[in-house]
């Protein structure tokens, strides 16, 4: 019932947020507990994996003091507004639209000074606002752990499915741990855990060596009934070529055993 103006204005807010999300296909959150672990790897190159395989493809970047999708995916401009005074998402690749708080800055090297509140309604702008064309899948790209970015994301898109993605060291672990109880509190759905950085391609021999042990990121799969939905070694050739071509990951090395990890990663996902 309603009972109050706000009321109504909050039922109109997501009433028009439902429809837009509606437009937006299969929706991934890629979350983690811990920072560095390769959440923005993992988003921007799926995104731009998808793409490549002719879906339209939307990724939302919401790290809002480290937003690193654009520099993943070596994506300059900054966004502009339509006639309709909607955000324009940054076309980088035939399919595949960008929005990065990155991208709305001035300065390059600014920072948000956001509180919760504010990251909120930027979030529910960066949907309801922003003149995304009609997507067959959307990635959220975050910040690491459960605070007011993730508590966003679950209240206004309850239908996404989170990738979590962790090394195997404890720590990681440990951290994703607590990830996933919040996914269950918020009850969004899990869709699987990707265990990055587990494994070491020499730069000199190509030969792979494991950094972690294997069996935590799996074993955190397994407790949580979810699938492990690949292991992505530590690359640093492949790295080291995409900073020299400026291009990413999936692009500057597509042959090499980080990029055609994701690609089947990708390939998994609908
Ligand atoms: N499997 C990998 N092989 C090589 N470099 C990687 C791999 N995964 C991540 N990186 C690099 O590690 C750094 C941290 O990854 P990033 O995706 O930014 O982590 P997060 O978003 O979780 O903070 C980045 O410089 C990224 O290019
Ligand atoms: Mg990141």
């Amino acid at each position: 019932m309603i009972t109050t103006l706000g009321d109504l204005d909050r039922r109109l807010r997501q009433k028009e947020l439902d429809e837009k999300l509606a437009t937006m296909g299969r929706k991934y959150f890629v979350t983690s507990g811990k920072g560095g672990v390769g959440k923005t790897t993992v988003a921007a190159n799926l995104a731009l994996a998808k793409a490549a395989l002719g879906k339209r493809t939307g990724l939302l970047d919401v790290d809002f003091h480290g937003p690193n999708v654009t520099s993943a995916l070596f994506a300059e401009g900054r966004i502009g507004a339509n006639d309709g005074g909607l955000m324009v998402p940054l076309e980088v690749r035939p399919n595949l639209h960008v929005l990065s708080p990155q991208s709305l800055l001035s300065d390059p090297d600014g920072a948000l000074l956001w509180k919760g509140p504010r990251k909120l309604r930027a979030i529910s702008q960066f949907v309801t606002e922003t003149a995304w064309p009609e997507l067959d899948c959307f990635f959220v790209d975050s910040p690491p752990g459960t605070g007011d970015e993730a508590l966003a994301v679950a209240r206004l898109m309850p239908e996404c499915l989170a990738i979590l993605v962790t090394t195997g060291h404890a720590s990681s672990l440990m951290d994703a741990r607590k990830t996933a109880s919040f996914l269950k509190a918020t009850r969004l759905g899990l869709r699987g855990v990707v265990d990055n950085m587990g494994t070491l391609v020499c730069p000199s021999c190509g030969e792979t060596m494991e950094i972690f042990p294997p069996d935590g990121p799996r074993a955190l799969a397994e407790s949580l009934g979810v699938p492990l939905l690949a292991r992505l070694p530590w690359d640093a050739a492949a790295l080291k070529l995409s900073d020299a071509l400026r291009k990413p990951l999936l692009e500057a090395a597509p042959a090499s055993p980080v990029a055609r990890a994701l690609a089947d990663l990708a390939d998994i996902l609908d």
